[in-house]
């Protein structure tokens, strides 16, 4: 029902004449108008960096292109909303053009869809992009598919999980990133039940604002910045010789919600700093408290997925994994406690895209028009930007 309702609305608004005759030559056993494997371009500008990929629905990366903008942010210890901005509106262009020319494509004749993201993230960001994609999109005469960013982390894994088969819902997932710290779980494509999300900062707002507390040099390059850089400090550290306390383990209601909550390890940081008159530009002392730092935060996201595992178990949801994703999913430490606790405890396995695919990209908002696309779900040429979008709200018509 939902998908020829979908459709319909689809051909209504977003088909030109021309484009109806070109793709009405091709069949897919879905929608009999879409020919296979298609192929999608995807935007991403959520947050500091410029992405597009081309993606196609036989799971191939066909190319892909991203602008980082690390050397612009650094100086000021984060990400400077206004730069981003004016960066992404400099080179979108450029990329969008260097991921054509890398697959050898012509826009109009080899792209099906256009796929864009739409929220949540920094405004003005989202809305460089959403641009670029829908004049994109309607000029071309291509369907547009406005893409959720923390959805589309979640969907990676299903794009390069090495399996014939995609991986099947329902899927427990850990989404990790600078702007949000989610658990969920992943229903379908357009369905996620919400079970927690951070009371306070991110995980990797923690990562960055203890990586900047300890003067941490960023590490340069794709995969880099200041959570990758404070991960290296930490693995020379030894994590014994100081402690911090696991965030929300001693108020019994805190404990038990699935909620968790990160700005309290910062503060407790820069206590054990003040109590122990410690000298940060001391390497070894860095490298202790960024380990320190790191214990506890992989603490307290492996007591909160335990809960959500226990969550998952008493309502008899039948889970194919736990995936994790978002830029602190690249993690290998993370994804070492991840994996202890889903495989051995729980029995499933922990499922995350490859470290490059974690971090924001072009290829995740691709692969998620590829994915919304084989169902159906288009939008019209006139969506406006969401820099504030609940996951929970996508396809909430659907039940447990
Ligand atoms: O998903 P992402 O690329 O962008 C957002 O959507 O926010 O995530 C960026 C966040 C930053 O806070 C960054 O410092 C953190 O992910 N990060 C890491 C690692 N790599 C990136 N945090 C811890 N360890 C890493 N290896
Ligand atoms: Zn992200």
């Amino acid at each position: 029902m939902l998908i020829s309702t979908q459709y319909l609305k689809f051909v209504r608004y977003n088909f030109c004449n021309s484009n109806r005759a070109f793709l009405s030559k091709n069949y897919s056993t879905f929608n009999p108008n879409i020919r296979t494997p298609f192929t999608v371009l995807g935007i991403e500008t959520s947050c500091d960096d410029t992405g597009v990929a081309i993606v196609n629905s036989d799971r191939q990366i066909i190319s892909e292109a991203i602008h980082l903008q690390q050397q612009l942010h650094e100086p000021y210890g984060g990400i400077v909303p206004n730069l981003a901005m004016s960066s992404h509106q400099q080179y979108l262009p450029l990329v969008i053009r260097e991921a054509l020319d890398k697959a050898n494509m012509d826009i109009a004749k080899d792209i099906d869809v256009i796929a864009v993201t739409r929220g949540p993230g920094l405004p003005a960001c989202l809305g460089n992009g959403l641009s670029a994609g829908k004049a994109l999109a309607a000029a071309l005469c291509k369907p547009l598919i406005g893409v959720h960013h923390m959805a589309s982390h979640a969907l990676t894994a299903r794009l390069t999980h090495p399996t014939p088969n995609l991986l099947p819902f329902p899927f427990l997932t850990l989404l990790i990133s600078g702007g949000h710290t989610l658990i969920l779980v992943a229903r379908g494509v357009n369905h996620y039940i919400h079970l927690g999300t951070t009371v306070d900062d991110s995980v990797g707002e923690a990562y960055d604002k203890i990586a900047r507390l300890l003067k941490i040099p960023w590490l340069k390059g794709r995969g880099g910045g200041p959570g990758a850089a404070l991960e290296q400090f930490a693995e020379k550290g030894d994590s014994k010789k100081f402690s911090v306390p696991i965030p929300m383990t001693k108020d019994k209601r805190r404990k038990e919600a699935m909620d968790l909550s990160f700005s309290g390890l910062k503060t407790s940081v820069n206590a054990l700093i003040t109590k122990h008159n410690l000298d940060i530009d001391d390497e070894n002392i860095k490298r202790d408290l960024a380990s320190t730092f790191q214990k506890a935060a992989i603490a307290h996201l492996t007591d909160k997925l335990e809960l959500a595992f226990k969550w998952c178990k008493e309502k008899a949801i039948p889970l194919t994994a736990l995936v994790a994703s978002g830029g602190v999913a690249s993690n290998k430490s993370i994804r070492f406690s991840l994996e202890s606790l889903a495989v051995e405890q729980y029995n499933v396995p922990l499922i995350c895209p490859p470290p490059h695919l974690c971090t924001d990209n072009g290829v995740m908002i691709a692969w998620a028009g590829v994915e919304r696309f084989r169902i159906g779900l288009v939008d019209e040429y006139t969506i406006d930007h969401m820099p504030k979008w609940p996951i929970s709200s996508l396809g909430s018509s659907m039940s447990l």
